[in-house]
């Protein structure tokens, strides 16, 4: 099928864009000899996950369990869930799924790692590694000495296994981040817990990973797609992002106005970073501003373009936030060139508990 005949708003995924993308990280990985746990929550497609394990991902990360839940029906075996999963009713499914998987979790505070102590036993371990703030100031224990009490209260436990650190840096932080957790290694080890792994990630140091001197594995998740957001923070250009969503011109109601079917409800409604403007970049018309978006529409300016569409026109838009579209949609079609590889359905999609 030819993608003029898909209707839209539609995603578009270019697999030769994708597997340069993914081939590109694994070989700075390798040459680095620093292993990649991709984060899956860019695709929640386990067809991708387990193309990146074939490339040599040495497991992957999910943000949410029912994601993970979802990867491992796909036939993902190891799986990293950074987050503090509390409740009888997850930590009832973390158990189901620690039976099924290789799992490690993480916790920042003793009411998460009392949870999951309450609820797993010997026979079944859950493997825990203790999140830390190194300055991007969402979850994580903020000293090193947390780390190390936290980490005494998960090796107590019989029924967990302290698994190490874990942290998600700050953008261009790599070390900033680095010397965080190279002084909480060191707090660890005198108090007789050595971590065994140490787990950054993030897309934006990509490149520079490897810089993080005591880092043992990294979960970059947009890099296979990339976005607005990550060229504009210096990672690629925008003919290295594989997403697109395909709109049509609906109404040109003034000369210098276009309208497409494409809203926040197929866009998403993430800013624009910096220096760009605008909820996503059109392709065909570059000098085109998507200026607001309604739930079903997306009102571009066109004042600085010279050619401009006609009504009934497509267009590819590439948006500012590609992970966010990826949870809109209940299928992306694969493509090579102009041609429809075949369609996947995002099986991880919308899996928010
Ligand atoms: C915990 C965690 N790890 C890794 C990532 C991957 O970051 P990026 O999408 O910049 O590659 C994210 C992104 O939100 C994250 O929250």
């Amino acid at each position: 099928m030819h993608i003029d005949e898909i209707d839209t708003p539609a995603v578009l995924i270019d697999m030769d864009r994708v597997e340069a993308n993914l081939a590109r990280a694994q070989a700075y990985a390798d040459a680095n000899g620093l292993p990649l746990r991709p984060h899956v929550k860019t695709h929640k497609l386990p067809e991708m996950a387990l193309k990146q394990v074939a490339l040599g991902a040495v497991g992957i990360t999910c943000q949410k369990l029912g994601e993970a839940e979802a990867m491992a029906d796909g036939g993902l075996t190891d799986i990293f869930l950074p987050y503090n999963i509390l409740g009888a009713a997850k930590l009832d499914r973390l158990a189901a799924l620690n039976d099924r998987v290789t799992l490690a979790v993480t916790a920042d505070s003793a009411e998460t790692v009392a949870g999951y102590a309450a609820r797993f036993g010997k026979d079944a371990p859950l493997k825990v590694l203790v999140e830390c703030d190194t300055g991007a100031g969402r979850c994580g224990v903020q000293t090193a000495g947390q780390a190390v009490a936290l980490a005494r209260q998960i090796a107590a436990a019989p029924g967990l296994i302290f698994g190490g650190l874990m942290t998600y840096p700050p953008k261009g932080g790599v070390a900033r981040a680095d010397a965080w957790l190279k002084e909480a290694k060191t707090a660890l080890e005198a108090a007789g817990l050595p971590p065994e792994t140490i787990s950054s990630g993030g897309t934006p140091d990509l490149m520079k990973a490897a810089e993080g001197s005591v880092t043992t594995e990294y979960r970059p998740g947009t890099y296979i797609y990339s976005d607005r957001m990550q060229v504009a923070l210096g990672h690629g250009t925008l003919d290295d992002c594989a997403l697109t969503v395909k709109a049509t011109v609906v109404s040109r109601p003034t000369g210098d106005r276009a309208v497409l079917d494409t809203g926040s409800k197929a866009l998403a409604a993430d800013p624009a970073p910096a220096p760009m403007r605008g909820h996503g970049h059109i392709v065909e018309y570059p000098d085109a501003i998507v200026q607001a978006l309604s739930e079903e529409h997306a009102v571009v300016d066109l004042s600085a373009c010279d050619a401009r569409p006609r009504v009934g026109e497509t267009v590819r838009v590439i948006p500012n936030h590609a992970c966010v579209v990826t949870n809109l949609h209940d299928r992306v079609y694969l493509i090579r060139g102009d041609q429809v590889e075949r369609e996947a359905r995002i099986t991880s999609r919308g899996k928010l508990q």
